[in-house]
C-alpha cells in the first residue's frame, strides 16, 4: 500500500528514536547489573526489549507502506551515571517519544491514514506506562530514600 504524504518520514523519525532508546535502556540495564541491582536490571532490560518490539512494528509498517526503513541514524544516547540520573534521562526520552507520537497521530488525522494512527495510539499507551513506572520509582526514592530504594533493587524480582 502506498503511504500518504509525510507518513514514511514521520515513521522513520519515530524509528530513529525507538532505536536510540533501545540502546540507552539496554546500556542502563547492563550498568545496573554491574552495580548488583538485579531487580532494576530486569525491569530496565524488559523496557529496552519492549522498545525493540516497537522498532520492529514501525519497520514492518514502513515496508507495508512501500517505504524504506532508515536504520542508519541514531539520536543521542544519554547515559546516567547514577540510578536517579538514569531514571531522569529515561523519563526525558519517554516524554519526548509521547510528544512525537502525539504529533504523529495529528498528522495521520490530517492526511487520513487511520492504520498508522491506530498503531501510534497503541504505542502512546505503552510509552505512558513507561512514564508511569519511572515516575513511581522517583516517588519511591523520595519517600524511602535512595539507599533504601537501592537496597531493594539488589534482590531479583
Ligand atoms: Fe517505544
Ligand atoms: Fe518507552
Amino acid at each position: 500500500m502506498k503511504a500518504k504524504e509525510g507518513i514514511v518520514n514521520l515513521l522513520n523519525k519515530i524509528l530513529m528514536e525507538e532505536l536510540t532508546v533501545v540502546n540507552q535502556y539496554f546500556l542502563h540495564a547492563k550498568i545496573c547489573k554491574n552495580w548488583g541491582y538485579d531487580r532494576l536490571h530486569h525491569h530496565v532490560l524488559q523496557r529496552s526489549l519492549g522498545e525493540m518490539k516497537d522498532a520492529q512494528k514501525v519497520i514492518d509498517h514502513i515496508l507495508y507502506l512501500e517505504g524504506l526503513p532508515n536504520m542508519q541514524r541514531l539520536g543521542t544516547v544519554k547515559v546516567g551515571e547514577t540510578v536517579p540520573e538514569q531514571l531522569k534521562v529515561d523519563l526525558d526520552k519517554e516524554k519526548a517519544m509521547v510528544k512525537m507520537l502525539t504529533e504523529g497521530i495529528q498528522h495521520c488525522v490530517k492526511v487520513g491514514d487511520f492504520t498508522t494512527r491506530h498503531m501510534l495510539e497503541d504505542m502512546v499507551k505503552e510509552e505512558e506506562e513507561h512514564i508511569d513506572w519511572i515516575e513511581t520509582q522517583m516517588d519511591t526514592v523520595k519517600q524511602v530514600g535512595l539507599q533504601n530504594y537501592l537496597s531493594e533493587q539488589i534482590k531479583e524480582s
